[in-house]
């Protein structure tokens, strides 16, 4: 399985605190089965108070402790990417990632609100042939209140990403009827899981959200949410 959405690079957001809990994290992804993690710091995070090149050591750095415990999995880069105004410059400037270097990017809109530089913003980032991955639109309130918003995007040529723990119930009964909507309705292309720590509502697992997925859309269609769509995403298919 491939997880897209990860805060699993230690000290730089609200994600892991240190690299043992990074390789912990790591441990438990693995034995998930899931074999390649996007880390997506978030971008805010990593430029105001680190930096671009600080993340990618401290990749490389996992990667080595994740190859020296025989854990099999491989970490790569991208970020979470907070939609404002200037996001496209940002990426244009090379500190806002897209997801391992390919012509896909991690969008997250605003929790609350709808702000009018939305729909804007993710043209032009489309205008610079960039595709906006939408990070858990489940949770995003303009989404939850207007889903044919979401609808509008997504024939627009984006992609929804949506949290495996949205679909277990673990950010509440009004999200996890959502999610499974977004599912039958055909505006989740992908799913991650936004892991934050090794336990907890945002543990590194995918396999309880698949499991769940099956249960809304065929069992196919919900394999290809951790491996068909991810993979030919993060190689640029
Ligand atoms: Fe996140």
């Amino acid at each position: 399985m491939f997880d897209l959405h990860a805060h699993i690079l230690p000290g730089l957001d609200d994600g892991a605190t240190s690299m043992a809990e990074s390789v912990e994290m790591a441990r438990v992804a693995a034995a998930q089965g899931t074999k390649v993690i996007l880390a997506t710091p978030h971008r805010k995070d990593v430029t105001e108070l680190h930096s671009v090149a600080h993340a990618r050591t401290l990749l490389d750095e996992l990667n080595a402790r994740v190859r020296a415990e025989s854990i099999e999995l491989e970490v790569l880069l991208g970020m979470e990417n907070h939609l404002d105004a200037d996001l496209p410059e940002e990426i244009a400037a090379g500190r806002a990632l897209p997801m391992n270097g390919s012509g896909h990017v991690l969008v997250e809109l605003p929790f609350f609100g709808t702000p009018a530089f939305i729909a804007p913003t993710l043209h032009r980032i489309q205008a610079a042939r960039l595709v906006p991955v939408l990070a858990h639109p489940e949770r995003i309130e303009a989404f939850q209140q207007d889903p044919d918003l979401l609808a509008e995007f997504v024939s627009g040529g984006m992609l929804g990403q949506i949290t495996a723990g949205s679909l277990l119930g673990r950010f509440g009964s009004c999200v996890r009827d959502f999610t499974g909507e977004l599912l039958t309705r055909g505006l989740a292309h992908l799913m991650a899981s936004d892991t934050h720590a090794p336990a907890g509502p945002r543990w590194p697992g995918l396999r309880e959200g698949v499991e769940a997925a099956s249960a809304i859309v065929d069992a196919e269609k919900a394999h290809d949410l951790v491996d068909a769509v991810p993979r030919a995403i993060l190689y640029g298919k």
